[in-house]
């Protein structure tokens, strides 16, 4: 096959560059140069971000932003996000200071229950398996001991190890549903090591238990933070509008996000701008959690809103349900120097802190958007901070950036009345 190569994991980081750029590139000395470009002088630092992964040849910067002034439960906290996007943070700073006044947010842990699965096939009588089950269950658990001795020291462990019959939605088909509790640690590498033990032992008492694969869930529905805000309806209240219209007209943008799809995908991603921000500089896994949160917004059987509101007696109450499986130690939260100065910054938060602080960044977030979505619109804040994106996109030198930031603070920027200052004023 044409540019197919065999043993590139074992060349050297200057030979897989080398292979690249001959290979995928038309100008072979400026894509190498550009991906050199972005090498840590720091050889040490470099080695350590060469070994997070494999096939390392350059790194990929995301901007390190910080949002001060979030209250939560009486404390003050400055979030660390991770983020490309112009906005969110300005965004998540907006909602802080907004709340700050008025209280601030209020979060707590419903519950922090993870679970795997050892999915296997059986195709012998039901109550043999259940009679198996329950003799050798106590076997599962004394055989992961080795395991589960330190989580147990910390006030953790496996909770519980059930038999599941699927056989109605495919023949066959079994589960272990195994529950644990992982305290600090996000726990998927102990989870599966658990998995995989329980596995073995459990297909040793039968021949005619065949384990098809033991894997943790990503699916986190008992693994579950809840954030809040509230103030009374008249504190809502500007210039332009009173708090109740302003209320009214928020409430019925996140109906419309609780019983439309469409707008529910929008309005949750608007959500995830602020957690996958957070998960992210905090160096956990935002695919995990991505795949978590979605699935469970659709938990009803139709996709829908993460955040709900309401007005009564006079208060109106914004809150976020979200099932968030998140560590603060272990994986990468020990190995990234910008993940434990984003750790220290949050006061070197429990797992269980750490959760409320990511859901009240999803609800910061929503809050920051559906308030400039129901009242001058999405674009007139959101283009203000995508100005210097687009200045640089026409590499605008600093005097003519000073000069364009000055035009628009009158004018509403758009992409093409950027577009004309910048020629304007270069003629
Ligand atoms: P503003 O009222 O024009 O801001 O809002 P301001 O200049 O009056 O400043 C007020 C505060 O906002 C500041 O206080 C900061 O906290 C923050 P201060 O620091 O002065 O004491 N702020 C900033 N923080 C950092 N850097 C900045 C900055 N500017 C203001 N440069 C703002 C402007 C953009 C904040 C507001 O319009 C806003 O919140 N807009 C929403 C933007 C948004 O949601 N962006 C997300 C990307 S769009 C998207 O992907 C999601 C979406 O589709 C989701 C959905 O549909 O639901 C919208």
């Amino acid at each position: 096959m044409q540019n197919s190569v065999s043993g590139f994991s074992k060349f050297t980081k200057a030979e897989k560059i080398d292979w690249l750029v001959s290979n995928h590139f038309k100008n072979n000395a400026q894509a190498k140069a550009n991906l050199e470009r972005y090498w840590n002088t720091d050889k040490v630092l470099q080695k350590l971000h060469d070994e997070f992964t494999e096939n390392t040849i350059s790194n990929f910067y995301l901007p390190f932003g910080v949002a001060p002034n979030f209250l939560i439960n009486d404390k003050m906290h400055v979030i660390p996000m991770t983020i490309e996007e112009s906005s969110v943070v300005a965004a998540a700073s907006n909602a802080a200071k907004f709340w700050m006044e008025r209280g601030g947010f209020k979060a707590e842990v419903v519950s922090t229950t993870k679970v795997g699965q050892v999915h296997f096939m059986f195709h012998e009588k039901l109550e043999e398996l259940e009679s198996l089950f329950k003799t050798i269950k106590p076997q599962l658990f004394e055989q992961t001991k080795s395991i589960t001795k330190n989580m147990e020291a910390r006030g953790g462990g496996i909770l519980d190890i059930e038999l599941v019959d699927k056989t109605t939605q495919l023949s066959g088909y079994y589960q272990l549903h195994v529950t644990f509790e992982t305290k600090d640690a996000m726990g998927a590498n102990f989870i599966n090591s658990c998995l995989e033990q329980i596995a073995t032992t459990f297909k040793s008492c039968s021949k005619d238990i065949h384990v098809v694969m033991s894997i943790l869930s990503n699916y986190v529905p008992d693994c579950l933070v809840r954030a809040e805000v509230s103030c009374t309806v008249d504190s809502l209240s500007t210039k332009a509008y009173s708090g109740q219209e302003f209320a009214d007209t928020f409430i019925q943008a996140v109906r419309i996000a609780e019983v439309e799809p469409y707008r529910a995908v929008t309005h949750n991603k608007g959500i995830m701008n602020g957690v996958d921000s957070v998960v992210l500089a905090t160096g956990n896994d935002f695919r995990a959690v991505e795949a978590g949160v979605h699935a469970y917004a659709a938990r009803s059987g139709s996709y829908s809103s993460l955040t709900h509101a309401s007005i009564e007696n006079g208060m109106f109450k914004f809150w976020i349900e979200l099932p968030l499986a998140l560590g603060t130690v272990g994986g990468l939260t020990a190995l990234h120097p910008m993940v434990k100065t984003a750790l220290e910054l949050l006061g070197n938060p429990s797992a269980k802190k750490l959760m409320q602080i990511v859901a009240v960044a999803g609800l910061a977030q929503n809050f920051a958007a559906l308030k400039s979505l129901t009242t001058t619109g999405i674009q007139q804040g959101h283009m203000k901070m995508h100005l210097l994106n687009i200045l640089n996109q026409f590499e605008a030198n600093e005097s003519e950036k000073a000069q364009l930031i000055e035009h628009f603070k009158t004018h509403t920027v758009t992409h093409s009345a950027v577009v004309k200052a910048i020629e304007n004023l270069r003629a």
